[in-house]
């Protein structure tokens, strides 16, 4: 079926997972849309994350989508079970995909995560890791400023690495074996947050097992794309220049074909 999978986010962190929907599904049509202009989420109340998250939805739903990526860990915590029950297409959030990839890799059941104020207070983690396995044990950390780091595309100063270095202290004094990264954005710091932690905890972020259920849906429903050519479209609330630059150096490649919409 040659309709486009919609990808939402705050801003750019879902091109995180969109990289490996991509890599993984590279006949799908993609369209992003990222709510730049009112990112960060994380620190909003719920009733916002909900409106603002269902606004991103019903812009795409009009595009004629076939399967929504809510590729944002605080929305998906928030509105995920809700845009279940009301829209007709698939909806795949960020949340089980990273907790199953955890349960994957840990090898002594200390699993930490990182992630928005509004996804560590959620829990949304540890209920989606206790319900496969009751003895992980779980240290959930909020890192309020990292999303907004990312957003400013600046990432790679030295006072970023002090941040990340200060606000992480508290895990180097944990045993966890295994760190997820809770919120799409992130990623883009792993190399800072690795640097950190030192090379003894694996981190984790959910695009590859997002991807690869994004692909088991598509198969299972029987909507995989059989067209041979792709397009990528991304919007976003925000500047698209900024947008565009960390696309591109994410993608490495130059992404050009960024729009400016409002919601
Ligand atoms: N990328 C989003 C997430 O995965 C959130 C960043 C934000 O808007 O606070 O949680």
């Amino acid at each position: 079926m040659n309709k486009p999978i919609g990808v939402i986010d705050s801003g750019v962190g879902g091109l995180t997972v969109t990289k490996q929907i991509i890599r993984q599904l590279p006949r799908e049509d993609i369209l992003y849309l990222g709510d730049t202009a009112r990112c960060p989420y994380g620190s909003r109340s719920y009733e916002e994350i909900r409106k603002y998250t269902w606004e991103m939805t019903n812009y795409l739903m009009e595009k004629n989508i076939k399967m929504l990526v809510i590729a944002c860990n605080t929305a998906t915590s928030v509105v995920l079970n809700e845009m279940r029950e009301k829209l007709s297409i698939p909806v795949i959030g960020v949340v089980n995909p990273g907790a199953r990839a955890a349960i994957k890799l840990t090898q002594n059941d200390q699993i930490g995560v990182i992630g928005t104020n509004a996804t560590i207070n959620s829990k949304a983690y540890h209920k989606a890791l206790k319900r496969i396995n009751d003895n992980v044990t779980i240290e959930g950390l909020a890192c309020p400023e990292f999303a907004g780091i990312v957003e400013n595309g600046d990432y790679n100063k030295l006072e970023v690495f002090e941040i990340v270095k200060d606000t992480l202290a508290p895990l180097l004094k944990s045993n966890i074996d295994t760190l997820i990264l809770g919120c799409t954005h992130y990623p883009l710091l792993s190399p800072i947050i690795q640097k950190v932690l030192g090379p003894t905890i694996q981190l984790i972020s959910s695009g590859d097992e997002t991807a690869l259920e994004v692909s088991a849906i598509l198969d299972q429903q029987n909507i995989l794309s059989d067209s041979e050519y792709t397009s990528h479209q991304f919007y976003t609330t925000g500047d698209p220049t900024i947008f565009s630059k960390i696309a591109s150096s994410l993608f490495q490649e130059s992404l050009e074909n960024v729009k400016h919409i409002k919601l």
